[in-house]
């Protein structure tokens, strides 16, 4: 008898008393007339004489046990049903989970990440107007007043004053910071572009470009390829081929553009990479030395790297 009473007492405490059948249940079947508590007081009398005042304490105890169970339960089922919360027996009181409304965009998650490589090598942050006149965009980079670039294909014009242009690539942001600041000048600018392209899979009007600037003294093109191979390899990992080919743009000279092994194909060729293995991610080159001049800094003193990428 002992036994038994010891596992009904073990069966109490693990019940669940969360639902107003629950209760009844275990009501009926430990606490009514013909439950288990009245049925071994029942055969408390079969004891021997001598053992009865102690199974006459345990079954008291199993009593309390069961009454108190049956208490609690119902105290919480009454508290949520107050609340109109009787399908949560949890505790109502506690804070709701945490969730999120949305995420990061994919534009916003790249050129984050891009941003922090270059922020762990020293890079500021700087960014400029989208709209911008026709010296910063293109005079003060060196483009020749006849340069292709400016034609209205290209570029979009503000229509009352063809002074004012949106902002064609992000390189103008060089020319504001080089004003700004003499050197040493380590910056990263991200922004918004816009050219006047035919709108395909692969271009649009509008686009995200992230440029970099390193203007102190004795910066070579070693200083270059350093910082963007290390990036590239943060970027999109240690294995990642890289190539440079000679290029030209009005505001750097030397000028290069650098590949990577396809991503994708991993070299092998495919749509990406137009069946060569290799896809180009940005332009770049030394300072061209009048692009310091109309900025204002000494380019017999001064020399640097630049590099714009999109995102
Ligand atoms: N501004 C160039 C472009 O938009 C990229 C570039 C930036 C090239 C800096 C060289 C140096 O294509």
């Amino acid at each position: 008898m002992e036994s038994e009473v010891n596992d009904l007492i073990k069966e109490i405490e693990s019940a669940k008393l969360e639902t107003a059948e629950a209760l009844e249940a275990f009501r009926l079947r430990f606490l009514s007339r013909n439950g288990l508590v009245q049925a071994f007081m029942g055969r408390l009398k079969e004891v021997a004489p001598e053992a009865r005042r102690a199974t006459g304490q345990l079954l008291n105890g199993l009593k309390v046990q069961a009454e108190s169970a049956f208490a609690a339960g119902k105290e919480t089922i009454e508290a949520c049903a107050d609340v109109g919360l009787a399908d949560f027996p949890s505790d109502a009181t506690l804070p709701p989970p945490p969730f999120s409304v949305g995420s990061a965009h994919p534009l916003s998650i790249v050129r984050n990440r891009i941003l922090e490589i270059f922020r762990r090598l020293g890079f500021g942050l700087a960014e400029g107007p989208e709209i911008e006149d026709d010296w910063h965009n293109f005079t003060a980079l060196n483009f020749p007043p006849d340069h292709p670039a400016r034609e209205m294909q290209d570029t979009f014009f503000v229509a009352r004053n063809p002074d004012i242009v949106l902002r064609t690539h992000t390189s103008p942001v060089q020319i504001r910071v080089l004003k700004h600041k003499q050197p040493p000048v380590r910056v990263i600018m991200p922004g918004r572009v816009y050219r006047n392209e035919a709108i395909t899979a692969r271009a649009h009007c509008l686009f995200h470009q992230i440029e970099g600037l390193y203007v102190d003294k004795n910066v070579s093109f070693r200083d270059l390829k350093d910082t963007l191979y290390f990036f590239v390899r943060e970027m999109f990992g240690q294995e990642t081929k890289i190539r440079f080919r000679a290029s030209y743009f009005p505001f750097t000279e030397p000028s290069a553009e650098m590949d990577i092994s396809c991503l994708i194909c991993k070299g092998k060729g495919c749509n990406v990479c137009k069946q060569t293995g290799w896809v180009e991610i940005l332009g770049s080159g030394m300072v061209h030395p009048n692009v310091l001049t109309a900025s204002g800094v000494d380019p017999d003193q001064y020399s640097g790297f630049a590099f714009g990428m999109g995102v």
